[in-house]
Order: C-alpha cells, then structure tokens, then sequence
C-alpha cells in the first residue's frame, strides 16, 4: 500500500489499496457549456489540472460521457505520465446524445466499450476507478445492476480495472453490488441542502467504504441558504467555503470533488475546506437539509 502524507484538509483515504486526498477534484467542469465539447478557454482547463497535480490532490474524477471524450484527454495532456501518486478515477454507464442528453449505455458491449475508450482517452493500461453509473439525469432508479455490474467484473478479472464503485445508486444497488463484488466508493448526489443518503453514508462509514457525493457545491444551481449565507458571513467564508467544510467533517468517509474551471476557485475551495466548524455551527448547519 502506498503511503501519502498530505497537507490537504481532511487528510487521506484508502480506496482499495489506493491512498488518496479526501480533497479532490471533479473535472466535468472543465468541458464546453452543458457539459459537450471543448473548454471555452483550452490553456487555463490545462492549467486548472496542473494546479491540482501541484497543490497535492491525487483523486480526480472524471467519466468519457464529458465532452464526451474531452475532460479525459485534457487530463491525459496535462498530467500524463501520470504521478504514482494520483488516481484517476472514471465512470460508464451512460453516453451522450446530439442534445447533450445522458441516455443510459449499460448493455455489455457498451460498457466493454466505455472501459477500452477510457484506458485509451487517459493512456492508461489499467482503470484505477470505474464508478457503474445508474439511473438517469433525474436521480438514482430501482432495479437490478446484476448485468452491467457483472460486466465490470468481468472486465476486473481481465486486470482492466483495479477498484469498482457505484454511481447514482439506490441503497438496495449499493447493497446488491456488493453481493457481487467488492467496491470500495459510492458517488450519489448529496450536500449540505441535499441528503438523501444520509443513512447510507453512515453504513458505508462502517463498512470502510468511501462516499463521494457529486455536486458538493450544488452543481449547476449553486447552493443557496440564508442559514448557510449567515454562518459563513459570522466566519468571514464564503459559502462554498463552509459547504466543502461541513463534508469534511460530516464523515470520515466522504471525499470531496468539487468541480471548478477557476484557478482562484480551485484555490480558494482547497484553503476554505479546512475551516473548522463548531458544534453549534454544525447543528445550525444540520438543519438546512433535514
Ligand atoms: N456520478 C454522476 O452522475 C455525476 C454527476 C455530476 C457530477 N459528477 C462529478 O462530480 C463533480 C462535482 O460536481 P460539479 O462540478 O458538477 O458541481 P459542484 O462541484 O457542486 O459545483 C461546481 C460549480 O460550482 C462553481 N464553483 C466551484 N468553486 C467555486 C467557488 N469557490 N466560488 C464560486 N463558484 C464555485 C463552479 O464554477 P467555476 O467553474 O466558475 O468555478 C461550478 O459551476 C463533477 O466534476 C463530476 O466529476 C458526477
């Protein structure tokens, strides 16, 4: 197992075998407008992604429906050959249309296909990470992920894939899942206004699995709470500051990846995360979501 002493607030965790900085970073930002074609501006995504290398975050995360394609070799020009340290980890399960939609892609073949595409798009030979993205653009959907989850074992059996999480994931997935095969994250939507797996969060806790909620900062509708607009003004933070924070030290199992196309964002989120809130602030905090 490699070891990785970080000065990153939150300090590490172990994916698997992987250690990684529970601070991240999400890259879907960093593609054209809804999500489809290249940044607006190619130098400064490049320069986003060396910033993230420099400042130490070695968990990034990323999926070849971005662009599509586009976040994935972005970060393939930026960073590779790749640290030992950094961990790249990738989703399949949904592609793109000509709308931009998210249709879902999750028959074997397409998967084959979206593991091969990412080990090509990253110029990898193998997957650190590959999240089974579920469900659709509205949330998590029931039914069974015995198929396309067998496929990703399959494809980790073939030394395709090191570790496999699940994405947009109902609890009876996650559960199901792991009736399959071991997985070492769940990436759902959840932060400080937004928690609907609270209690999963608390069981994978337990179980030594991570949760890595996806739109931490609200993702394309900014979060937006006068009760979180007042702790961060008594604290002289910004919101998101105070939102990344709370993550932090609402388990020691969730790792963040924010999404920023912004230096000084990117900065100012790494430097606000490690702001520590009091239990009183926690408890004013608790209740914007609940
Ligand atoms: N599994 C899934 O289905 C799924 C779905 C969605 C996302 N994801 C993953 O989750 C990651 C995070 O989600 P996200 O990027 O969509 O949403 P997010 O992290 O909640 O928010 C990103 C938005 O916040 C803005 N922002 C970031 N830092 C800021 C700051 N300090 N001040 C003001 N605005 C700031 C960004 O704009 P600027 O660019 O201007 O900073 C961007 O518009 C994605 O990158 C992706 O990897 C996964």
């Amino acid at each position: 197992m490699s070891t990785l002493s970080t000065s990153l607030p939150g300090g590490t965790w172990t994916l698997g075998d992987l250690t990684v900085t529970r601070f991240g970073y999400g890259a879907m930002q960093l593609a054209g407008p809804g999500v489809m074609g290249p940044p607006a501006d190619h130098d400064s995504a490049v320069a986003v992604l060396r910033e993230v290398a420099d400042l130490g975050i070695t968990h990034i995360d990323t999926a070849g429906a971005y662009g599509p394609r586009v976040t994935n070799l972005l970060i393939r020009e930026a960073l590779h050959p790749y640290a030992e340290s950094l961990h790249i980890a990738t989703k399949v399960g949904a592609t793109r249309d000509e709308h931009g939609g998210w249709p879902p892609a999750r028959q074997p073949e397409d998967l084959r296909r979206a593991v091969h595409e990412n080990l090509e798009t990253l110029g990898l030979d193998v997957l650190d990470l590959v999240n089974l993205r579920l469900g659709d653009a509205q949330g998590p959907r029931p039914g069974s992920l015995a198929e396309p989850f067998e496929t990703l074992v399959e494809l980790q059996r073939q030394g395709l894939i090191r570790h496999l999480g699940v994405s947009n994931a109902t609890a009876e997935q996650v559960a199901e899942a792991r009736t399959i095969a071991p997985i070492v994250c769940v990436q759902n939507m959840y932060n400080l206004a937004y928690r609907q797996d609270d209690e999963l969060i608390d069981e994978l806790a337990e179980e030594g699995i991570a949760y890595v909620p996806f739109f931490p900062l609200g993702g394309f509708s900014p979060l937006q709470s006068s009760a979180l607009s007042t702790v961060a003004a008594r604290l002289d933070a910004t919101p998101m500051s105070v939102a990344l924070a709370w993550l932090l030290q609402r388990s020691p199992n969730i790792l963040l990846i924010p999404g920023t196309s912004s230096l000084t964002h990117l900065r100012e989120n790494v430097a606000g995360a490690g702001l520590s809130l009091s239990d009183e602030e926690l408890a004013e905090l608790d209740k914007i979501g609940r």
